[in-house]
């Protein structure tokens, strides 16, 4: 499979560095078969080479100088829109940042563009599926083709798969869960004592704050996978504006802190759930006792919970999730690609 790849921060250097270094560790991705053939950054430069990049010097290069070495003979100078259009690929993978502000683009462009070409899509950015989860949809099934999102919400823990394969039959009802790690991983430290700048700093460090921290102190983030939960297991059409939005900024330690002295805790809450025929989604900083499934959550880990009419409500947790968890997302919706390389009725 000849995958060109976008984004190479991250969650793309791990991909890479999962597909070339660190792969002898893991025996069970022997059967994936990737060349990357091209990768394009926004402002680090762009690499090609039809037989397979050299990723262990891509990402041997971006850690000592911060960029592709020009002199480097896979350099090439190409933006995403004319690797998207010109180079030779298999599976474009889209790992470029979330954007509320440009209502998920350019990403949803280069994910369309890439549809509409046959070429089937993994993408990590909840910004696509948040903002034209149908169009996408409809795009992959006309051009059969497939469009994969499972890293979008709660990284590599099987949600979409989940539902997809061992919910058939099932329809879904409602959904509620701690969706955003950061603002977990804060509220966590601001329990210990600290103040909402040092704690997020210190998610930062860890790599798993979004390119813009807003994102996911104002509840975008959150929002974001709301939409993609509802959009793809209920069949809505929702976009993050349409989801009634509450953040953590402005929290302040005193308030954590008399939370808890009530044996309670705090908690960014997002929901989806049927009114009528609608879908409608919110998040909302809750307060939950600490018998409450949602309140052994700490950290940087994620649960959701899913209800539907035939099943009783499922759950499912993820526990101290790393960017590996994000890359191996992406890596099995690469492997569920080369077992079942399309979808949908034909063009
Ligand atoms: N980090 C996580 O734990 C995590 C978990 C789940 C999902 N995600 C999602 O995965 C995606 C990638 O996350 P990340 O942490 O790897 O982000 P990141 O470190 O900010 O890296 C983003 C990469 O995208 C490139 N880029 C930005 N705009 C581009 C454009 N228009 N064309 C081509 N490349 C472009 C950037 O290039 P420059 O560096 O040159 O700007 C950079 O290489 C995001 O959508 C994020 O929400 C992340």
């Amino acid at each position: 499979m000849r995958v060109l790849l976008l984004g190479f921060g991250n969650v793309g250097r791990t991909v890479a560095s999962l597909l070339t270094v660190e792969r002898p560790r893991f025996p069970g991705l022997n059967s994936l078969d990737v060349q990357v053939t091209g990768l394009v950054t926004r402002t680090k430069g762009a690499l090609a080479n039809p037989r397979g990049i050299n990723l262990t010097r891509a990402v041997t290069e971006i850690r000592s100088t911060g960029s592709f070495d020009r002199a480097n003979p896979e350099f090439l100078r190409v933006t995403a829109t004319e690797a998207l259009a010109n180079l030779e690929y298999d599976v474009l993978v889209e790992l470029t940042p979330l954007s509320i502000e440009g209502k998920g683009e350019p990403a949803t462009t280069y994910v369309k563009t890439a549809l509409s070409r046959g070429r089937s899509v993994v993408t990590a950015n909840k910004g696509p599926a948040a903002f034209a989860f149908r169009e996408l949809r409809d795009c992959a099934a006309k051009n059969r083709a497939r469009f994969l999102y499972e890293s979008t919400v709660m990284d590599g823990a099987p949600v979409f798969s989940l539902a997809e394969s061992s919910l058939k039959g099932c329809v879904v009802k409602g959904f509620s869960g701690i969706l955003n790690s950061t603002t977990t991983y804060i509220l966590t430290r601001m329990e210990d004592g600290a103040d909402l700048e040092g704690a997020l700093e210190q998610a930062r460090r860890e790599g798993f704050v979004e390119a813009d921290a807003a994102h996911d102190l104002d509840g975008w983030d959150a929002a974001a996978k709301v939409s993609v939960l509802a959009n793809a297991l209920m069949n809505a059409s929702l976009t993050p504006p349409d989801i009634v939005r509450q953040g953590i900024s402005g929290l302040t330690p005193a308030k954590v802190k008399k939370t808890r002295a009530e044996g309670k805790i705090l908690r960014l809450v997002g929901r989806g759930w049927r009114e009528g025929s609608r879908v409608r989604g919110r998040v909302e900083l809750a307060t939950l006792p600490l018998n409450h499934p949602f309140a052994g959550v700490q950290g940087s880990g994620s649960i959701l919970r899913i209800e539907t009419d035939l099943m009783c409500p499922i759950l499912i947790t993820q526990e101290r999730p790393t960017l590996y968890d994000t890359a191996y997302g992406v890596l099995n919706d690469l492997l569920l690609l080369s077992s079942h390389p399309t979808e949908g009725r034909p063009g």
